[in-house]
Formats: C-alpha cells, sequence, structure tokens
C-alpha cells in the first residue's frame, strides 16, 4: 500500500483502486469496523467496514446526515475547487441530500411514481432493447459483450421509464460512466445530462405521457421543473452504472465460476440467486459517499468528530466476517446485503435493476445458449475507480445465428443521431410496443445451459 504522510491507506491510491477487498481486509485487520483513510488529495474520512455499523451510519439520521453542507473540510475551505470529491459531495436541493421533511417529500413523490410502472411492461422493453441489441452481433459468432450489450441495455431501458428519447441513451450512458468515474470531462457530460432532462421535462410539461417525468410532473406534492429536472439526474446517474455493473458481474460468473454452473445446472441455484449472490461479493457500489457525523461521536471504538465524513464501505460489510464467516457458503437469494444502502435513502429502484439484470441475461442465454468466454478469465479488462468497479470488457464466442427483427411486431424504429437529447426527438410514446414474452424462463436458461456446462 502506498505509504501516506500520515501512515494512512489513501483510497486513490493505484493499489487500493485495483485491490479493493484486499485493502478493506487490511483496514479491518488492523483497525476494527471503522477505519480512518484518505481520499483525493489526502483528504480524511472514516471508512466503516463493519456490516453493523453501516446500518448504524445509514439508520440514524439524528447521527449521521446526508446533508453535505455540515462537512467540516469544505465549510473550512480545505477542499481544493477541482476536486472529483465535489460531485458526488457538493449539496443540491435532491432526494440524496435531503434529510427529515423535504426528504419525506421527495421520497413520496419518487417512491409513488415509480410505483406506477407496469412491471410486465418494464420485463417486456428489456425483452425488446436485449433482442435489439443481440441481433447487432449474433450473427458474428463471438462479441465483447460488455461495449455491445452490458454498457446499452440498462441506459435503453432506464430512457423509455423516464421518457427520454431512445437515440439519446449512448450518450447519456457515456456521460452517467464520466460521473461515476470522476473523469475530466465530468462537468461537460454532468451538463449534457441536465441540458437533456430539461428538454424532456418541458416535452413532458406540455404532453404529459406514461413515464416517470410525467408522473413527477403530475404528483399531488407539487414539484417544480428543476426539481423534477435534478431529481430524474440523481436517479439516472445512479441507476445506469450500478446496473451496468450488476449486469457485467453477473454475467462473468456465470461463464467462469465452475461452482455457479454447477449449482444452476443441478437446480441448486436460479438466475436470481446468482444476481443476489454477486450484489453480496461485488456490490456495485464498493463504498458510498453516504453520512456526514451531526456531532462528536463514537463509532466502532473510533471517536469520530462533528462534521466528519463517513464513506459506508457496502463491500466491506458485506464481507464482514462477524456476519459471514465462511464467505464461500451460499447465500441462496438472501437479501440482506448492504447493495442498496439503508434507512431512510435505502434504494427505491432496486426491483428495476433487478429485472433488467435478470430479463437482459435470461434473453442472452435464451439467443446464445452456447456462450463461452473467449479469453482466460485473468485477461479481462476492469473499469475501476474509487467507488465503483466493473468490467470494461468480455469477449465471448458462440454458434452464429440469424438476427430475429421479425420476433418483435412493429415497425423498425429510426435510427436518429446518437448523441444530444434534441427536445422535439421520437419519443418514447412513439415507440412500437413490445412483444409479451414469458416474465420468468430461469427454467428454461437452466435447461439451455446445461449441455454447455457439462
Ligand atoms: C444495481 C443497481 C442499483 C444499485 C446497486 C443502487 C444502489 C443505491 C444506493 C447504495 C443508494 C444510496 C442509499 C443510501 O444512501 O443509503 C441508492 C439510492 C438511490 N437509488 Fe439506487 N441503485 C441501483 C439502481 C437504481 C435504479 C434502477 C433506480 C431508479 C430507477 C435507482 C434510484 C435511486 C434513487 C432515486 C436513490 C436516492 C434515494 C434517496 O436518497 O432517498 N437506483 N441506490
Amino acid at each position: 500500500m502506498t505509504p501516506s504522510p500520515a501512515g494512512l491507506v489513501n483510497l486513490f491510491s493505484p493499489e487500493a483502486v485495483a485491490d479493493p477487498m484486499g485493502t478493506y481486509e487490511r483496514l479491518r485487520a488492523r483497525h476494527g469496523p471503522v477505519a480512518p483513510v484518505l481520499l483525493a488529495d489526502d483528504l480524511p474520512a472514516w471508512l466503516v467496514l463493519g456490516y453493523r455499523e453501516n446500518l448504524e451510519v445509514a439508520r440514524t439520521a439524528t447521527r449521521f446526515t446526508r446533508d453535505s453542507r455540515v462537512w467540516n473540510l469544505a465549510r473550512e475551505g480545505r477542499v481544493p475547487a477541482g476536486s472529483p470529491l465535489l460531485p458526488v459531495t457538493e449539496w443540491k436541493p435532491v432526494v440524496r441530500f435531503a434529510e427529515g421533511g423535504e426528504h419525506r417529500r421527495l421520497r413520496t413523490a419518487i417512491n409513488e411514481s415509480l410505483a406506477r410502472f407496469n412491471r410486465r411492461g418494464l420485463r417486456r422493453h428489456v425483452t425488446r432493447y436485449a433482442g435489439e441489441l443481440i441481433d447487432g452481433f449474433c450473427a458474428a459468432g463471438r462479441a465483447d459483450l460488455v461495449p455491445r450489450f452490458v454498457q446499452h441495455l440498462p441506459m435503453l431501458v432506464l430512457a423509455r421509464l423516464i421518457g427520454i428519447p431512445g437515440h439519446a441513451a449512448p450518450g447519456l450512458a457515456r456521460a452517467t460512466q464520466d460521473l461515476m468515474v470522476g473523469a475530466r470531462t465530468a462537468v461537460a457530460s454532468n451538463e449534457h445530462i441536465v441540458a437533456c432532462l430539461r428538454d424532456v421535462v418541458a416535452d413532458k410539461r406540455a404532453a404529459p405521457a406514461g413515464d416517470l417525468a410525467s408522473w413527477l410532473l403530475a404528483h399531488p406534492i407539487g414539484l417544480s421543473d428543476p426539481e423534477v429536472v435534478q431529481n430524474l439526474r440523481v436517479t439516472l446517474v445512479i441507476a445506469n452504472e450500478t446496473t451496468v455493473a450488476l449486469i457485467a458481474s453477473t454475467l462473468r460468473m456465470m461463464l467462469t465460476d465452475p461452482r455457479f454452473r454447477a449449482s444452476l445446472a443441478g437446480g441448486h441455484m436460479t438466475l436470481p440467486d446468482a444476481v443476489e449472490q454477486i450484489l453480496w461479493d461485488e456490490p456495485p457500489f464498493r463504498t458510498l459517499v453516504g453520512r456526514w457525523a451531526t456531532a462528536d461521536t463514537e463509532l466502532g471504538g473510533q471517536k469520530i468528530k462533528a462534521g466528519d465524513m463517513m464513506l459506508l464501505g457496502l463491500a466491506a460489510g458485506n464481507a464482514d466476517p462477524a456476519i459471514r464467516p465462511d464467505l464461500a457458503a451460499p447465500l441462496l437469494g438472501n437479501r440482506s446485503h448492504l447493495s442498496f444502502g439503508g434507512g431512510a435513502h435505502e434504494c427505491p429502484g432496486q426491483d428495476i435493476s433487478r429485472a433488467i439484470a435478470e430479463v437482459g441475461i435470461d434473453t442472452l442465454f435464451l439467443r446464445l445458449p452456447d456462450l463461452d468466454l473467449a479469453v482466460p478469465e485473468d485477461e479481462l479488462g476492469w473499469n475501476a475507480a474509487w467507488v465503483t468497479r466493473h468490467l470494461a470488457t468480455l469477449p465471448v464466442t458462440f454458434t452464429p445465428r440469424r438476427p430475429e427483427p421479425a420476433a418483435r411486431p412493429g415497425p423498425a424504429r429510426p435510427r436518429p443521431p446518437l448523441d444530444g437529447c434534441p427536445s422535439r426527438g421520437p419519443g418514447p410514446s412513439a415507440w412500437p410496443s413490445a412483444s409479451p414474452r414469458p416474465a420468468s424462463r430461469v427454467a428454461s436458461l437452466i435447461r439451455l445451459l446445461a449441455p454447455h456446462l457439462r
């Protein structure tokens, strides 16, 4: 580990980014369930490693708040202007930073609007977009699944749900990735997302449709247009990269882990079980810039000062030996992991992400049942940053198949330019509807995988 001036581990160091789990275990051994760490520009924070301690921080808003305006380092002017921490810490009037009555107001509008989605409709959209993406490479017999499939599917579905024109999805997917990894282009990418969502909200104000943007605008709680834009921005940024990471990790596990293959083929593990296992072992947010101490307090034997930043160590908490003495023991659908956070801010979109991952993977294996990894596992590339880490490549081979556009009724969607979000693009309400397909086909997946798994 790169030694820091104070002898503390810097989570931005190349070693910590390359080996997050090893880093967490070394910190746990040295400091216990709560460890002092350094971030960019050697700014100090507390990394919460214990499962119980993570829940305590997430669930006790009176001691640990989401309101980043109490951050002592920012108040003392110690955060440099170009700090990569700013995009995730700078307070904005959105659900992520709100507490108390204001948080309840925004969460009610978001929860009730998300609840209006028809779950079967969601699964149909996922099946449709997954099918379109697979048609783009299935005749070739080989493809890199990350750039051809995984990186596009969540944004296509999320764009449809939110009410964003489909042609804007690739540009938005790239922009949200920029924000999550704290790239130099993050500010421009953020502006692109906001400009796109402003157009969408203006369109939906004039002509409401059956989508999240329209439902938020119409919600009786009375959100203003800028509030809807900003809360949709938060939703999009959180939802896309995390769901990309979940799909990539689950696919990798299905293609490489012999224990998983054996369990799936033997009927001991279902696809939803596999997704949950990944949420335990490789949470899309390894750490979450989560809370700030409201007053001097104590946690895990450490003395925390008022205004200190608490990083929720979701991956470390999920692997805490206090709750998982044997990491290899199968969890078979247990959902009590920390991957969706906890307390009043717990992720409201978790079932949507599960549906995108499960139906997307199900569709892929139904169309290409003999998928095989094309390179040794240790040659797979990774996109790693201090909060997230997911595969950058997943090259596979398979028996070439014909595209199946006829299986999806309706006229072909026009192909507008890929980037941008013009105010009058071909909106989702104009898209052809997808053909209904069975909601869950895990049994057929197992049957189709079986010859390949022998
Ligand atoms: C695998 C996919 C996903 C993961 C791992 C994930 C994880 C998280 C986490 C860890 C939080 C913070 C919770 C906390 O502070 O305690 C969060 C918040 C949030 N997520 Fe997700 N999320 C995912 C997908 C989604 C989707 C699909 C949506 C919506 C369609 C969504 C919408 C949100 C929103 C709006 C918040 C802010 C909630 C609040 O502050 O009250 N997420 N998510």
